[in-house]
């Protein structure tokens, strides 16, 4: 049986049901391009690409215009103690609408607030969910579909294995693409086997040539085990997924003192959060971008247990076109 068509690939116009997930930092334009142009979904993550890769918005988008003319996607995070922020992420919506991108992935927060805007341009949304709540939240604001992180996932992982979240999420009449665990093609059949409609993959395609972040987070990668991956809350404040190193060890997986108080008070975790994130914007390109020697943690997901090469982002989307055959 052909798993290559999918209700992902009809919302989206890809002809492999594969999305490289945004990530910030690593979402660099080439990587977002040559997933792509090879047939998959890469996706913008817009303040990895301004603040990061440095490129003003709409002239990177231009840029990744330049290397290939099949779609792309964007992230939009949404929840933001920050007015400043809500509101460039307002104007990047209408740029990027402007700009021709049609498939939004919301993430943190309720999409009801982008929903008929992008529908209305012609868009396709789909939120990032770990559980049947936020699920619900996303099918009242009109999604078209979600994404569902799963507890191997890289960034910040959910609470549910891959299967038990299909079960329990199968039922809200929406495509359901999985995100978590997956870096060989045969393990995306299998998903695919189960009812998704495609896979989202992070850490497999920062282990790729495109990804420019330092040679020292490939080889964390390609060396680490699925059991090396612990969550630490010391980086935005909600468990994110990190390779186990002597960095971790001495930094601590758990807040604590007035930190923990305020996280789990609803009144203030929204402002710990934020001030975890301010800091994490510096800390966390430091570690992808200068290496070992400078510091720090890398982060990535399970799916490092099947990592075991740097490959070319078109050869990755090729596998995984090979095997869905
Ligand atoms: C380094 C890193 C950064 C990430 N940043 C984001 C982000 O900015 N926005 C988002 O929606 N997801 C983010 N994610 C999640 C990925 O888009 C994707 O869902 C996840 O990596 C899938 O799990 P995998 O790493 O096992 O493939 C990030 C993941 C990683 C590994």
């Amino acid at each position: 049986m052909n798993h290559l068509q999918t209700k992902l690939t009809e919302h989206t116009g890809i002809t492999v049901p594969v999305i490289c997930g945004p990530m910030f930092p690593c979402s660099n334009p080439e990587l977002i391009a040559a997933v792509s142009e090879a047939g998959g979904l890469g996706m913008i993550q817009p303040m990895a690409l301004t603040s990061i890769h440095k490129y003003e918005f709409r002239a990177g988008l231009h840029h990744i215009k330049s290397l290939t003319d099949k779609p792309v996607g964007m992230n939009l995070l949404l929840e933001h103690a920050f007015k400043k922020y809500q509101v460039r992420m307002d104007q990047w919506i209408d740029i990027a609408l402007e700009e021709g991108v049609r498939f939004f992935l919301t993430a943190l927060g309720d999409p009801a607030g982008v929903v008929e805007r992008i529908h209305d341009a012609g868009g396709i949304v789909y939120h990032d969910v770990i559980n049947r709540k936020f699920a619900l939240k996303a099918v009242d604001a009109g999604v078209d579909g979600l994404v569902c992180v799963n507890s191997s996932a890289g960034g910040h992982a959910g609470g549910t294995g891959a299967l038990p979240l299909f079960e329990e999420l199968s039922d809200l009449g929406l495509p359901l693409v999985c995100a978590g665990g997956i870096s060989q093609p045969q393990e995306a059949r299998a998903m695919i086997e189960a009812g998704y409609a495609g896979v989202q993959m992070g850490t497999r395609f920062i282990a790729s040539s495109e990804c420019n972040v330092h040679p020292d987070y490939h080889k964390a990668i390609i060396e680490a085990k699925a059991s090396d991956i612990v969550l630490t809350e010391k980086i935005s404040g909600v468990p994110v997924a990190v390779i186990g190193n002597e960095a971790v060890r001495k930094m601590g997986t758990h807040a604590s003192g007035l930190a923990k108080k305020m996280l789990r008070n609803p009144r203030t975790k929204k402002w710990m959060r934020m001030y975890y994130l301010v800091r994490s914007m510096r800390r966390l390109p430091s570690a992808s971008y200068k290496g070992s020697n400078y510091q720090n943690f890398y982060q990535g997901g399970r799916s490092v247990g099947g990592i075991d090469e740097v490959l070319s982002a078109g050869e990755i989307v090729k596998n995984f076109e090979d095997g869905l055959k």
